[in-house]
């Protein structure tokens, strides 16, 4: 439940590159069809998706699919309107044509990708799953917490901001048949493009990482973060290509952080509201680094204070490894900033191809852990022997 994707900008999906970066990244593709090619009755006309399938199937692409993206905006943007019912049933008819495929009958299939809930877009979803649940793989949804336009550094910051995303989760989890997956097909900070001199600074980490632990532990599976490279300033990597903060804590989270979700709870013996979040996972069993039973803790500090998080007598003894993130610079504008330090080392690449070792700090036995204000860590408690990690 931990899967991180990317959105990328296929200017030109057709040219084998593309497909090559997303396999030497261990990334999957998948290609959003036009839904917008409609035939007089308003029903999706196929022609020009069968032809590209064809030629797909000629090279031999791996890949899966959606069709179309926020249905909801589509008399808005293109004077189209397409009801969920409609949809669905469009869903239907290429989940038909995938079947029939020698290349395709197995691949994923997604959608409807409709932005996040309000009143009419609940329609929408709720027309589209009686009819088009049933083609589908998993139910993809976008959110984004603020207007780009109209946010600040306060709503990165704000515990009951971070908090809408669950709201939202439970709303859309409510709406989809139990067993039916459900996914973040599109997400970021703010909409519009991302929050100039936000979404691309240290004080995003706090919005995509709460994100990751928030939609692990209500259940989805996947969460496709817009965007690596290009578009807006919601992007993990730079036009200089150098990752900016937001890369370097995807990547930590996906060495330390395995998909299962345990329970954790915060017991605050003072201070103000809910200014600390905590998640716990088994550690990644595909870091070999750690024995079985290894288990992750992860942690946001939104206030400025440091605080000391003690741990539950039956794990208080294992060692612990340190993952603690800040921003480079101190100072007022510290959480603006693009760079930010892992245990003290401001993290850049080592050249154009090498990423530095991530390494993380062992605390002595008994210490007690230390959050520092404005900042979030990773824990890895190496010998609880977590049963269900093993
Ligand atoms: C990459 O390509 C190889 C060979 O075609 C294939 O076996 C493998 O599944 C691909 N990996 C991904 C992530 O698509
Ligand atoms: C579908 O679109 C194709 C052009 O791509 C057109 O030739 C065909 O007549 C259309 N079919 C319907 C039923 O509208
Ligand atoms: C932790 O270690 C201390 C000192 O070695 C020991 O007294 C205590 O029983 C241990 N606690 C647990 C829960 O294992």
């Amino acid at each position: 439940r931990d899967v991180i994707c990317f959105l990328i900008l296929l200017l030109d999906l057709f040219n084998r590159p593309h497909l090559l970066f997303a396999n030497c990244s261990g990334l999957d593709l998948i290609f959003g069809l036009n839904a917008l090619l409609r035939t007089s009755e308003n029903t999706w006309n196929s022609t020009n998706a069968e032809l590209l399938l064809k030629y797909c199937e000629s090279r031999q692409y791996v890949m899966s699919w959606e069709l179309g993206n926020e249905p909801n905006s589509y008399e808005k943007k293109a004077g189209i309107r397409v009801d969920g019912y409609q949809l669905g049933q469009d869903f239907v008819h290429l989940h038909q044509i995938l079947q029939e495929s020698a290349t395709y009958h197995s691949t994923g299939l997604y959608g409807p990708d409709v932005s996040q809930p309000r009143d009419h877009h609940k329609d929408l979803l709720t027309g589209f799953l009686e009819t088009g649940a049933k083609a589908i793989t998993a139910c993809t949804w976008h959110h984004y917490y603020v207007n780009g336009r109209d946010t600040s550094l306060e709503d990165f910051l704000d515990p009951e901001v971070l908090d809408t995303l669950a709201t939202k989760i439970n709303e859309i989890v409510e709406s989809v048949s139990p067993g039916k997956k459900v996914w973040l097909g599109e997400t970021s900070s703010a909409y519009g493009g991302g929050a100039v001199g936000l979404s691309d600074t240290f004080v995003a980490g706090f919005m995509w990482l709460d994100k990751l632990g928030l939609a692990a532990k209500l259940g989805l599976d996947v969460v496709i973060r817009q965007v690596l490279i290009g578009s807006g300033t919601y992007h993990l990597v730079d036009d200089n290509l150098d990752p900016l903060p937001d890369y370097w804590l995807s990547l930590l989270y996906k060495r330390l952080v395995g998909p299962e979700v345990l329970k954790a709870q915060v017991l605050m013996n003072s201070g103000p509201k809910k200014p600390i979040r905590l998640y716990l996972h088994c550690t990644n069993r595909k870091s070999t680094h750690y024995r079985p039973g290894a288990v992750t803790l992860f942690a946001l500090n939104l206030n400025k204070n440091e605080v000391t998080i003690s741990l539950p007598a039956h794990t208080a003894n294992s060692t612990i490894e340190a993952f603690v993130l800040q921003s480079a610079e101190i100072g007022q504008q510290n959480l603006y900033s693009r760079s930010v330090k892992l245990n003290g080392q401001v993290l850049k690449m080592v050249d154009d191809r090498t990423l530095p070792p991530l390494k993380g700090h062992e605390l002595s036995p008994g210490e007690r852990i230390k959050l520092p204000g404005f900042s979030f860590a990773f824990y890895v408690l190496i010998e609880a022997q977590a049963p269900v990690c093993k």
